[in-house]
């Protein structure tokens, strides 16, 4: 499986201008799944209620069919996080595949000022039987809680598509531990730059990864350059948590 990370810059509110600079280096890097980052289309740093009301979209909204033509184009899967109107708002990603959209994940765990602005997910940690493997995802400060991670590994998740706009330093590092201790596949994709609005001066660290069932980070992205990395996996070596013949990983619990 060719497995994508993609690392974008968004500048605040334009939407249309960031879906284009995220499927630009897509259409040039070929590739099976694709991940984004959290919030890829709008920005992150919300100062009020009435942006998150103007900026998020329906989960088959005008991001989600312009990431729908392209995998249907390409015959491959694409993960991104948005803002999600429903009932109401959730700091959500998407799964779309060549048919369309196959689900959403609403961020359970919202950090610092999401929680003026989002509900919490209510949604749990869904698993998506794909013919490619089986799929779970979760959205950046979900990775400070390893019941996420574990969760959607006793679910049966192969690989984890973990949109993100990490501010703080440690999750990157924190990774190999959440892949080594579910052996599982994770593809973290964070975004670069700096949003400063109102009194919050936000610094995102970029350094998106692929990272094995084993801990081994297969590859990373650098902290302030947008890019995009493409690896070939396979996925079935994070079915087995056999670590030996005493010891089952999970079992062993
Ligand atoms: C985060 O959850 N965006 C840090």
């Amino acid at each position: 499986l060719l497995l994508a990370i993609v690392q974008t810059n968004p500048q605040f509110a334009s939407v249309d201008s960031n879906v284009r600079a995220a499927l630009a280096p897509m259409e040039k890097a070929q590739a099976d799944f694709y991940v984004l980052p959290e919030l890829f289309n709008t920005g992150y740093n919300f100062t009020e209620m009435a942006e998150v009301e103007k900026l998020a979209e329906p989960a088959e909204g005008t991001t989600c069919k312009a990431m729908m033509e392209f995998s249907r184009r390409n015959s491959c899967y694409v993960v991104y996080g948005f803002a999600e109107k429903s009932n109401r708002l959730y700091n959500s990603s998407a799964l779309v595949g060549p048919d369309g959209l196959i689900g959403v994940y609403r961020k359970v765990h919202l950090y610092y000022r999401e929680n003026l602005f989002f509900a919490p997910g209510n949604l749990g940690f869904p698993i998506f039987d794909l013919p490619i493997g089986r799929v779970g995802m979760m959205i950046c400060f979900d990775w400070f809680y390893p019941e996420s991670a574990r969760t959607l590994a006793l679910r049966g998740a192969q690989l984890i598509a973990h949109p993100s706009n990490l501010v703080m330093p440690h999750c990157p590092d924190a990774m190999v531990t959440r892949c080594l201790e579910n052996r599982v596949f994770a593809a973290t994709s964070n975004r670069i730059g700096r949003e400063h609005r109102g009194n919050t001066d936000l610094s995102f660290i970029g350094k998106s990864e692929i990272v094995s069932p084993r801990g081994e980070i297969l590859k990373r992205l650098p902290e302030s350059e947008e890019g995009i990395a493409v690896v070939d996996v396979n996925l079935s070596q994070a079915s087995s948590k056999r670590l030996n013949e005493f010891n089952d990983l999970l079992g062993g619990r």
